[in-house]
């Protein structure tokens, strides 16, 4: 006889549902971190499939490192003078080791450790990398800026070419658009090499130098400190003084100067919108040459930003080496395809819900389970609720295509009822047959 569906209620459905309590655990997540629940995961999941996509067709290779790394690396690397590693390290000390380890901030270190400590720069040249990994920066949290947050990165390493500058900006860019991001601007400037950054930090501190005592505080720091990084404060204060502050394309040495044309003509022919910005220096001490950053109008921040860091190498003792490397920030992504309300679609995957009644059906339910799962069909059950009405109602929500009913009487007769959820049409097959029956139907519904 055929089982009735009954119209319940909302109310009727939750009747016998675990019991909800309004008692809280005093405890939060820690400042700045967030704990990522499924529905953010929609975007996640979203984004790791373009970068693995972007990747795999530009021959990038996923790589991961320890999230602690000696602390060295990155006071070396990334540099004494950055607000990073000089304001923003979370330090860790084991209880009876003397040595401090740091929770990465950034990749790009850590990626050209494993590089040569693995002895990939001897088989892999280039060496060219993809990641998706978290990072910790003891910041002031504010909108897309956390304290626990993630990056999709590229590192290019053993490469001097400028197209693989140009390669890790397109890459970057690409994996924007591919998420539907309108209107990203790439800005983009050269900051040359060791020799023609020489002499135009002189010409810098030489412009600044009357002027240093009007700067604000940080300013008055990074005169002394790091000049370059006068031209990317923020601060109203030190704004006029900006304007007419002698600009790094302008000095750079005719082998630099020829590699940024270069970028800039990849770009071009890849019609990639770009913006070449005097002002922008970036804010890590390992960058030479090429520095960029990506932006969507609309919001507060940067998406992403990279450049070369052909010096890294050698700032951490190994080989000569020039590099090359792009980091977007996902929470930032994530962001933005909210502000623009771009939704990822939802992955539908149960396409049946077992249905159970009473005890001895519960057990049998939780057996055929494992039938499906060798069949790779997914089924979704309900155990902790028990009426008919309420489970039904649950399989009606999660729209699957087929109900699996197993009663008492099913149980001892070795059958299960099978009914599409569309049409209410349903029929009885012997427990043997569930997951055939179940297989050739779903088949006649794609
Ligand atoms: P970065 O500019 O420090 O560069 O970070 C890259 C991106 O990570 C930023 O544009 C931003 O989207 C995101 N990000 C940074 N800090 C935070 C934060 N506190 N909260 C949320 N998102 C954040 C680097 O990290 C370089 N390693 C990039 C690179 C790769 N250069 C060469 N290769």
């Amino acid at each position: 006889m055929p089982i009735r569906i009954p119209q319940a209620k909302k109310k009727e459905l939750d009747e016998d549902a675990p019991r909800r309590s309004s008692k809280k655990i005093p405890f939060r997540s820690p400042k700045g971190m967030h704990d990522t629940l499924p529905d953010d995961f929609l975007y996640l999941e979203k984004i790791r499939k373009v970068l693995e996509k972007v990747s795999s067709f530009y021959g990038f290779d996923r790589i991961d490192t320890p999230v602690l790394e000696d602390i060295r690396l990155f006071e070396r690397g990334t540099g004494m003078t950055s607000e990073v590693v000089e304001k923003q390290m979370f330090v860790v000390k084991g209880k009876h080791s003397g040595s401090s380890l740091a929770l990465r901030p950034e990749m790009t270190p850590g990626v050209l450790r494993a590089y040569v400590q693995s002895g990939m720069n001897h088989t892999r040249i280039p060496g060219k990398f993809f990641y998706l990994s978290s990072l910790f920066r003891h910041e002031q949290p504010q909108a897309g800026r956390f304290r626990q947050f993630r990056q999709v990165g590229f590192e290019i390493l053993n490469a001097t070419d400028p197209a693989y500058d140009a390669q890790v900006v397109f890459a970057s860019y690409k994996i924007l658009s591919e998420l539907r991001l309108k209107d990203v601007v790439v800005r983009i400037n050269s900051i040359g090499c060791k020799t023609c950054r020489a002499s135009y930090v002189k010409k810098l501190k030489e412009y600044y130098r009357r002027k240093a005592t009007k700067l604000c505080r940080d300013c008055q720091k990074r005169y002394k400190d790091n000049p370059l990084r006068l031209l990317d404060c923020k601060n109203e204060k030190c704004q006029p003084y900006k304007q007419d502050a002698p600009i790094s394309v302008d000095a750079l040495c005719s082998a630099c100067k020829k590699h940024f044309t270069s970028v800039l003509e990849f770009l071009d022919d890849a019609k990639i919108p770009y913006l070449v910005d005097h002002f922008l220096v970036r804010g890590l001490d390992y960058y030479s040459r090429t520095v960029f950053e990506l932006f969507v109008d609309g919001l507060g921040f940067a998406l992403g930003g990279g450049g070369r860091y052909d010096y890294l190498s050698e700032m951490l003792s190994g080989p000569k080496m020039g590099a090359t490397g792009s980091a977007l920030g996902v929470e930032r992504i994530i962001e933005a395809m909210k502000h623009f309300e771009i939704v990822p679609a939802k992955q539908k995957q149960a396409r049946v819900f077992m249905v159970h009644m009473g005890e001895e059906a519960k057990r049998k339910a939780f057996c055929l389970l494992e039938l499906f799962y060798r069949e790779g069909i997914v089924v979704r059950e309900s155990f902790s609720r028990d009426s008919l009405k309420s489970q039904l109602r649950l399989a009606d929500k999660e729209e699957v295509d087929i109900a699996l009913i197993l009663g008492q009487r099913e149980v001892f007769e070795e059958v299960v009822i099978v009914r599409d959820m569309k049409t209410g049409n349903q029929e009885t097959v012997p427990l043997s047959r569930a997951t055939a029956v179940v297989k050739k139907k779903l088949k006649g519904k794609k």
